[in-house]
């Protein structure tokens, strides 16, 4: 079964977190962890997501996403660090993720927008999930991306 958490840098899950993300995003593009850290610094301060699989030899960790509230501004939250086990992949716990970082999010938190730098690649995901795309094309940590973002559910309701 697999559980979705949010967790801190003291969690024990939080090493597998970052094994994961260097496993899944940093190291395909030839980044690391400790670029990372350097580069943008938001581990801290951000809330971590990690979906954990109960294995009989104990919790792993094979999807994560981070939120860091009011970032850059009061009121907006970032998504960073979005992946899942290569392996586990297809399988709905990305979307599971989401879905719990936006109820967060909207909800106890009160942002009245999240938005990514989504992977070119990973856009697709973003939109089955009812994000939009805001701006042109721009190039990150040498990959290409767009914004994307997303609004509280009333207020993306336009009615029919
Ligand atoms: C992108 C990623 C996080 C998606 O997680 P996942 O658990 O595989 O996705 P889910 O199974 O929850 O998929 C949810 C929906 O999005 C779709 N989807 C998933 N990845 C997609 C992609 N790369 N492009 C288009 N659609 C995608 C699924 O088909 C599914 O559609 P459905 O609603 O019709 O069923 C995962 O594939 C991943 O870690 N990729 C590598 C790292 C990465 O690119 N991270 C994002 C950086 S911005």
């Amino acid at each position: 079964m697999i559980r979705v958490r949010r967790i801190t840098t003291v969690d024990p899950l939080y090493e597998q977190e970052c094994a994961l993300r260097d496993a899944v995003l940093l190291r395909p593009i030839g980044y690391s962890m400790e670029a990372f850290r350097r580069d943008f610094g938001i581990d801290d301060r951000a809330e971590h997501f990690v979906a954990v699989f109960d294995h009989p030899s104990g919790p792993r960790v094979v999807g994560c996403a981070l939120l860091i509230p009011d970032y850059p501004h009061p009121g907006v939250g970032k998504l960073m660090q979005m992946a899942v086990d290569l392996q586990r992949q297809g399988e709905g716990i990305g979307r599971r993720l989401v879905v719990e970082l936006e109820r967060r999010a909207f909800g106890e938190l009160g942002l009245r927008e999240v938005f990514c730098h989504a992977r070119d690649d990973a856009m697709g995901f973003y939109s089955r999930l009812g994000w939009r795309v805001d701006g042109e094309q721009f190039t990150e940590v040498g990959v290409p991306h767009h914004r994307m973002c997303l609004t509280p559910p009333d207020e993306d309701d336009e009615g029919e």
